[in-house]
Order: C-alpha cells, then structure tokens, then sequence
C-alpha cells in the first residue's frame, strides 16, 4: 500500500519542481528574471518593427500631386495654427464609410508629408477640413471668417475678422523655407530666393502666374481677401483653406485602387 501510494506521490513530486521551473509564478516573483524576459520580448517585437525601417527607401508611399506649400499657403497655415484653428478642426478623414461619404476619399499618408507639424487632430466642434479646397468661393470664406453667423447662423465658432486688417509680409519666408528642407521637404535654391516674392504675387491678380505654377503645380494665384490693394493674413488663410485637399487627383487614385 505505502509503495503504491509513495510511487505516484514521487512522480507528482518530480512534476511539480518540473512544472515550477517554467511557472509564471517564479518568474513574477523573481524581478530579475521578469526583467531580463520582458526585456527579450521587447526587444524581439521592436526589432521586427523597426530593422525594416533601415532597408526601406521611405515609408511613406508616393502620391502624385503632393508638393510643398507655397509661401502664401505656409503663411495661412502659421495662422491656422497661431489661431488654434486645430483645437475644433481635424484634417483627417479615417477610413470609415460616414466619413469618406460626408469629406471624400479618406486621407492618404502622402497628404501630410510635408506638414510640419501635421494637423490630423481627433477633435471635431467644427466639421473635418482635409477637403475643404474649392468646395465653397473665396467670399464664402471671407465671409465667414469675418462673421460665422452670418452664413451658418447656429455656428458656435469665433470670428476672424481681425485677419483683414493685417499685412502678411513681415516674417521671412526665405528663411521658414530653409527650415523646412533640414525636416525634409524639398524645396529647391530658387524656391528658397523667391519666396518672399511668391508670398506677394499669389495674391496679386495682376503676377503672372506661370513662374509660381511651375514650381508649384496647382498653386491657385488670384486675390483672395476681395482687396486687390494689400496682401493681408485673410489672403494667405484663404489660399491655404482653398488647397486643402486639392493637390491628388483621386478620380485616378480611385481607378488605381480597383485595379489592384
Ligand atoms: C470653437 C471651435 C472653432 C474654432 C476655434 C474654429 N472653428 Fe471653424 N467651424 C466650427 C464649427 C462649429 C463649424 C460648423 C459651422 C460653421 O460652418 O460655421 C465650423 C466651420 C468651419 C468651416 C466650414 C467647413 C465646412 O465644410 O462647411 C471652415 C472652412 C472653418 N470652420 C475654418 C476655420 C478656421 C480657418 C479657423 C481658425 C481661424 C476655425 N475654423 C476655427 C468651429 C470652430
């Protein structure tokens, strides 16, 4: 009886120093031991993710149409953000039916490069702004900034009135250029030498658009504010709004992707 008994009980023994070896229960009571574990499993998962990264070229898929922001549209985007315009607005669209059937085509990674800093946000008081290019006139936009309630009469958001009494010109574009190449983008020697120029001829009916449109595909010149006198942060708000969203094709990103 005993020898039967004292046979199994042995056996379970054995097991049970066999099983405690791999239990969790050890390594949670050994700080150590978690440690050095946790630390090989993080270390195995971060490898994974971020080794690829230093073979790839970029990790953003090219699309064509995105270029840099013209002086006049970084100038609108310093007041965009200078005026927290992001803390109501995202500029965004995720990827989700009601979204891409209210602002079109959900945003592509592309679309942001050169935002520095990027103005996705999640916060919505205000309705998304990733496409909001050409979808309403430039009085349309002057008139609501000056006086929200006077075209959306429940709009709850603030007035910017204020925007057309400023000159634009004053900080120098030439050297936010040059910023912007050491993050990246790339803008080219003469973009660098003509931009305080550009600021002023994309809101002047008067430039020839030519030289402005080579450089920059797209850029739309035209006196935006309603006063054709003066350059003011209303004109440079206004062409930043009017080329958001604008800048891909997405009739052929759209026949691109069912053709994959
Ligand atoms: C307090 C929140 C708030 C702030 C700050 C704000 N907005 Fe708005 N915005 C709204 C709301 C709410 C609406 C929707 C009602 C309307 O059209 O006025 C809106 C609408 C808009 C629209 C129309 C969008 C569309 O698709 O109809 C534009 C363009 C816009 N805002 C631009 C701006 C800009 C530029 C700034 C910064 C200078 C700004 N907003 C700051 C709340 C805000």
């Amino acid at each position: 009886m005993t020898s039967e008994t004292e046979g199994p009980d042995g056996a379970q023994g054995a097991q049970a120093t066999k099983a405690a070896w791999y239990s969790h229960g050890r390594i949670e009571r050994n700080i150590g031991l978690l440690s050095v574990l946790a630390f090989i499993a993080v270390a195995i998962g971060g490898a994974v993710e971020i080794a690829p990264l230093f073979w790839i070229d970029r990790t953003i898929e090219r699309v064509e149409g995105v270029r840099p922001y013209t002086p006049l549209e970084l100038a609108g985007r310093d007041i965009y953000i200078r005026e927290g315009c992001y803390t109501c607005h995202s500029q965004m669209i995720r990827p989700f039916r009601d979204e891409v059937e209210r602002y079109g085509h959900y945003s592509l990674a592309a679309e942001s490069m050169y935002d520095h800093p990027f103005q996705w946000g999640s916060k919505r008081t205000g309705p998304d702004l990733a496409r909001v290019g050409n979808r309403y006139s430039d009085e349309w936009h002057v008139q609501h900034l000056v006086d929200p309630r006077s075209v959306v009469p429940e709009s709850v958001m603030p007035t910017y009135a204020f925007l057309r009494d400023r000159d634009v010109a004053g900080p120098d574009m030439a050297a936010h250029l040059r910023a912007l190449t050491r993050e990246g983008v790339p803008y080219t020697q003469s973009d660098i030498d003509k931009a305080n120029e550009d600021l002023l001829a994309q809101a002047d009916p008067n430039s020839n658009p030519a030289d402005l449109q080579r450089r920059y595909p797209r850029a739309q010149v035209r006196d935006f504010d309603g006063n054709p006198d003066r350059t003011t942060e209303m004109d440079a708000l206004v062409a930043y709004l009017q080329m958001l969203g604008t800048l891909v094709d997405f009739n052929r990103v759209r026949a691109e992707e069912l053709s994959q």
